[in-house]
């Protein structure tokens, strides 16, 4: 038996880590994707392919003696045959057009692609559960997730998300055009999301402040976007910058990087933890040709996405 599912990549267009403390976070879903294969085998191990590394294990181990790339694979396959009679096994196939470490969704996109094929080795469950599942899996390799990556991987389009109010569609973006451009800089989100915290200890009242100058950024995009203010919704990025560079998760490179990305489309900002990882622009009247060829004239790899509007996907 064979199940397979693929998953978007992501971009968080507003309100990456005030979203952690309860604020609301704009995401979308961008046209890169990681797809995953789960087959039953009859060896009673799990086995792991992945550009991240392989692994070929008997099921029941603790999860801390998984190598951390692998764990959300390991887990969802453990979980899945823990449930189960018999002597089966299951191997997992991963293959992933997003770069890893970049904040564009590779490990939420795995996440999701995982959570839905290997439990298609099963009977149906919903939806809703194979997010879960999802986030669950993600658990593993940072506990504090606030979920919005694998819920915009599974759903598709753009999303509002909120960790009380869970998550809703505001639209497929039609018109807009992404640039994503990449510092090559790894980050880990764990340590920059700790870091985050440690600011927000020192400066509780400055930090509540800017929660709520990013939520109320949040809630003027919808508008925009129902009246395709690709303009408004850039000025609105360049507002949420300022709040994520205030809270210390830029840094000279990134700072630069949009610098170029705010003066040739028409907003610009780091997209998830900061720190290193991507740049995400909003292009301007002139496509996404002026920003491309300004990263590509200071020497950063970059690229132009488009909004995923499939979502999880099963075959
Ligand atoms: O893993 P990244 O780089 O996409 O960042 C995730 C977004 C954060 O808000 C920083 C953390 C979270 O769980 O929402």
């Amino acid at each position: 038996m064979r199940s397979g599912a693929s998953a978007p990549g992501k971009v968080i267009l507003f309100g990456e880590h005030f979203v952690v403390y309860g604020a609301p976070a704009i995401l979308c879903a961008i046209d890169r994707r990681v797809a995953v294969t789960a087959s039953a085998n009859g060896t009673g191990r799990i086995s792991i392919s992945s550009a991240l590394g392989s692994l070929e294990s008997p099921p029941g181990r603790g999860i801390s003696e998984i190598a951390p790339a692998l764990r959300p694979l390991y887990f969802l396959a453990d979980r899945m045959l823990a449930g189960r009679q018999g002597t089966g096994g299951i191997d997992i196939t991963v293959e992933s057009e997003i770069p890893p470490g970049a904040g564009l969704g590779s490990s939420s996109a795995c996440c999701v692609a995982a959570a839905a094929a290997v439990s298609g080795l099963g009977s149906r469950i919903p939806r809703g559960r194979v997010l879960e599942l999802a986030v669950e899996a993600e658990q593993t390799i940072f506990a504090g997730t606030s979920g919005a990556d694998c819920a915009a991987c599974m759903h598709g389009g753009i999303i509002r998300y909120s960790r009380d109010g869970g998550f809703s569609s505001i639209g497929q973006g039609r018109g807009f055009s992404l640039v994503i451009a990449d510092s090559g800089t790894k980050h880990s989100t764990g340590s920059v999301v700790g870091t985050v915290g440690r600011f927000r200890g020192e400066n509780r009242a400055e930090f509540e402040g800017m929660c709520r100058e990013a939520a109320g950024l949040v809630e003027g995009v919808p508008g925009l976007l129902a009246r395709g203010d690709a303009a408004g919704v850039g000025r609105l990025m360049n507002q949420n910058q300022e709040c994520l560079r205030r809270i210390g998760v830029s840094n000279t490179t990134l700072d630069e990087m949009v610098r170029i990305g705010q003066g040739a489309a028409h907003g610009a900002k780091i997209t998830g933890a900061g720190g290193g990882g991507c740049v995400v622009c909003l292009a301007g009247p002139g496509g996404p040709g002026p920003a491309l060829r300004g990263f590509e004239r200071a020497g950063y790899g970059c690229f132009e996405a488009s909004i995923d509007c499939r979502g999880l996907d099963t075959f």
